[in-house]
């Protein structure tokens, strides 16, 4: 008996991916076959290799034609990786800002942190994944702006909004306020995968991602979904959230998704009064997020001041950092730098 391509085909139908509801042909997976004798070998595609669905497949594939074509045959499997550009192939560098619980500014040290890489030269956007409080649109002013619908090769794509040169998105867009609590698990999940993969970001140095604070199976599953490059944890002074923020650090960390965390940045670390320049009053106490930084092995990054003008500048639709030369802008600089030093080492 000589095997036919046509008869392999037809047997690999049988094969069935089930995350995707369908067989590895239809959903377009073969690559190529190729058959010498009793020897069949296939060149499957899989998204990403370290599929666990890449195992199970595998070996449904040599059972299923051994069971079609004899036990005397040789399968030869072969998964390769599929290397058309994706949707975020133009993304050097995703980085999740995250927190452990809302209020420590991690909003705002996301806005100011992309502006500081935008201005030392970096191409940068801002993904605002947090659905229980999105903010962003509001410190870029562009709280009114609908961000466009194009169809770009046959498919549907949101365009990000723009303004001071940085890419906007945000969940806010699509959700009001109030609906802001209805909006657990999958609806945000999905929300969050459209804002990423239908959307043309183009080409960009750093995606900065203001994600939802805490450790919940919404922040589990952005993280596992995306190949985030690092992330920066924002924490204020006080013991209290230094714990919270220790058990966002420990998920991140965690086995499966091992991000690496570039550092933490600590907001709210002291006041310097306009009539003393050169005082600092730490009010909210100092040493805990050293005592975290050791303890994690991660490096401080920054300490940003308390400034009256980072709400109002917020508020307004201005990052601070872009509009003057403040203690504040200075630390959100010097942050900048030292988050590209810590990402080329990764
Ligand atoms: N360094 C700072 N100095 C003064 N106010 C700040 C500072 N950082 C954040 N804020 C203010 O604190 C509030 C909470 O900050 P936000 O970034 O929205 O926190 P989160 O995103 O963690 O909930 C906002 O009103 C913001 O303007
Ligand atoms: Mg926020």
């Amino acid at each position: 008996m000589t095997i036919k391509k046509q008869q392999v085909v037809d047997a690999l139908k049988q094969v069935i991916f089930f995350a995707k509801k369908d067989n590895i042909v239809d959903l377009n997976m073969i690559q190529d076959i190729s058959i010498k004798g009793k020897e069949i070998k296939v060149i499957i595609i899989f998204e990403k290799l370290d599929d666990p669905a890449v195992g199970i497949i595998y070996n449904s594939v040599v059972k299923t034609l051994k069971n079609e074509f004899g036990d005397d045959i040789t399968v030869d499997v072969k998964p390769v990786a599929d290397d058309t550009p994706g949707p975020l192939s133009g993304v050097k560098n995703i980085i999740a800002v995250i927190s452990g619980k809302g209020g420590v500014g991690k909003s705002t040290v996301a806005a100011n942190l992309a502006v500081s890489l935008a201005k030392s030269g970096s191409k940068v956007g801002i993904l605002d994944a947090d659905v229980l409080g999105p903010s962003v649109p509001i410190m870029f002013g562009v709280e009114d702006g609908q961000p466009k619908v194009v169809e770009k090769k046959g498919k549907a794509v949101l365009l990000p909004l723009e303004n001071f040169g940085i890419k906007i998105l945000s969940i806010g867009f699509f959700v009001k306020p109030d609906q802001a609590l209805m909006w657990r698990g999958s609806m945000a999940n999905n929300a969050f995968n459209q804002l990423m993969t239908d959307s043309d970001w183009g080409e960009l140095d750093f995606l900065v991602i203001d994600m939802p604070p805490g450790t919940g199976d919404i922040q589990l599953t952005l993280a596992q979904n995306y190949n985030i490059r690092g992330a920066v944890l924002v924490t204020t002074p006080q013991k209290v959230a230094t714990a919270d923020v220790r058990r966002a650090a420990m998920m991140y960390r965690q086995e499966k998704l091992m991000i690496p965390l570039l550092g933490i940045i600590e907001n709210m670390s002291y006041f310097i009064p306009d009539d003393m320049p050169d005082k600092k009053y730490y009010v909210f106490g100092q040493g805990a997020s050293d005592r975290l930084a050791n303890e994690l092995g991660m490096k401080i990054l920054g300490r940003i001041p308390i400034d009256a003008k980072v709400s109002e500048t917020g508020d307004k639709g201005m990052p601070l950092s872009l509009v003057d030369k403040s203690a504040v802008s200075k630390a959100f600089a010097e942050i900048a730098v030292k988050l590209k030093a810590e990402v080329a080492k990764l």
